[in-house]
């Protein structure tokens, strides 16, 4: 199989593997990888409609460049919960499933390579110990599931492990039929998966031979929800666990950020808050940081996108908290609209994925290059010399464009005009 992939770098059409955009690289992985791994990634609950509006909003939102008086040099290092990183995006944990047979060990190497933070999916197809050696920014990211006990186990075998942060998402609400129909998942990959997967495997040699190369057969397993020393569950098996565990209340929140600042002192992340609400209680129990995130439109469908939520929550907590956004960013331009309305950072979720399915570890770079190229490029348009000096006022918003949900007070504050673009930069 070695040999046949060598042979296929001879081939004088093979496509250049470098692409210069995300929408390039998702047109590869849906050429690459078979049509249930491609549609497990898609994704997007019941109508889609929240995943939709997570890429239109971001299309409403304009720049408008300078013609002249742009910086000679911008800068877009910062910090997110204490790591420094080179840009303002970090990888969104995913379950990466069966993209590539490196996984999220090939994306946590592309992360590292390009100075940034990897959060690792608790349904994550590699182990934490792995991943943590190989970006040693690496996040753990924690779903409400088992009882405390257990989850205090997963905390501690993360933190050993080296996470330098813990991310609770607590948004799931398990309303995830799909208009579109769902791809089916077998419960593990053997012969008889093998065989009913065969028609759509097949017609993706490139995948195949990719799998077939490294010896492994796509891992359907999740090593860290494995109990100490035994076995990793199946992802249905961690999936009923999960279904089946109460809901978490404020105080149980408040319990995992005590627990974990006891087990390892490092900070907290709570993801998938949609209401202004939610994200000064969020402050409340202690939290360094939230994101705002509708799950990539994977949970309750009829959420607003991630940015219009932004700015409202922001406004109300950025002060106390970090405020991270994810949901449809896929160019340079997003995420500097996303920090001009007040996140500190952003999650990319399908962009790495899309990457990661294109062309490996160095698909993911390649996404990494293309979204800090176009952040510096913005910069350079609204003649600005760095992330830190974004506000909303380099945006032409239009208006309406924001979603508040849970500000009693919203009422008494004057409303967020459109704002002009004249007025800063
Ligand atoms: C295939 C897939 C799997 C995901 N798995 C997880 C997960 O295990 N944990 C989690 O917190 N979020 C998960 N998410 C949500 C992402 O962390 C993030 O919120 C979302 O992908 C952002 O939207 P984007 O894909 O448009 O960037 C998943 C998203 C996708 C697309």
């Amino acid at each position: 199989m070695r040999s046949l992939a060598r042979l296929a770098e001879l081939n004088p059409w093979r496509t250049n593997p470098w692409f210069e955009s995300v929408a390039v690289a998702q047109q590869r992985a849906r050429k690459r990888l078979p049509a249930p791994v491609y549609g497990a990634l898609v994704a997007g609950s019941e109508r889609g409609q929240s995943m939709t509006d997570n890429l239109d909003a971001f299309a409403h939102l304009g720049i408008a460049p300078h013609v002249v008086g742009q910086q000679p040099v911008r800068n877009q290092a910062t910090t997110l919960l204490g790591q420094a990183i080179s840009m303002p995006v970090a990888i969104a944990p995913t379950g990466v499933q069966a993209v590539h047979p490196d996984g999220e060990v090939a994306v946590a190497r592309a992360a590292a390579n390009r100075g940034t933070v990897m959060c690792l999916s608790n349904f994550a197809s590699k182990p934490v110990e792995e991943v943590c050696a190989a970006n040693p920014q690496t996040f753990f990211q924690m779903y409400w599931t088992g009882d405390r006990d257990t989850m205090l186990q997963r905390m501690q075998r993360a933190a050993d492990a080296g996470a330098q942060a813990l991310i609770a998402t607590l948004d799931w609400s398990f309303a995830t039929g799909r208009d579109w129909g769902s791809p089916e998942i077998p419960e593990r990959v053997d012969l008889r998966a093998m065989a009913r997967l065969a028609p759509a495997v097949l017609t993706r040699p490139r995948w195949l031979a990719e799998f077939a190369a490294s010896g492994r057969l796509p891992d359907l397993t999740a090593p860290n929800l494995a109990p100490p020393g035994g076995p990793a569950p199946t992802f249905f098996g961690a999936y009923y666990e999960w279904m089946t565990t109460p809901p978490p209340t404020w105080a149980d929140v408040s319990w995992m950020v005590r627990e974990w600042r006891q087990v390892a002192d490092r900070p907290f992340l709570l993801k998938g808050v949609c209401r202004v609400d939610d994200a000064l209680r969020a402050v409340d129990a202690g939290c360094a940081a939230i994101s705002v995130s509708n799950h990539g439109g994977n949970n309750l469908d009829g959420t607003p996108a991630a940015i219009r939520m932004l700015k409202p929550i922001a406004d109300r907590v950025g002060a106390d908290v970090e405020v991270v956004l994810d949901g449809g960013v896929r160019r340079g331009s997003d995420v500097v609209k996303a920090i001009a309305l007040g996140a500190s950072a952003v999650l990319i979720g399908r962009a790495s994925l899309w990457g990661l399915a294109a062309n490996g570890q160095a698909g993911v770079e390649n996404v990494l290059d293309i979204i800090s190229g176009g952040i510096d490029a913005a910069l350079r348009g609204l003649g600005v010399a760095s992330i830190a000096d974004l506000r909303p006022e380099h945006l032409l918003i239009p208006e309406g464009f924001h979603r508040v949900a849970g500000d009693d007070d919203a009422a008494q504050r004057p409303a967020t005009p459109a704002t002009p673009i004249r007025a800063l930069g």
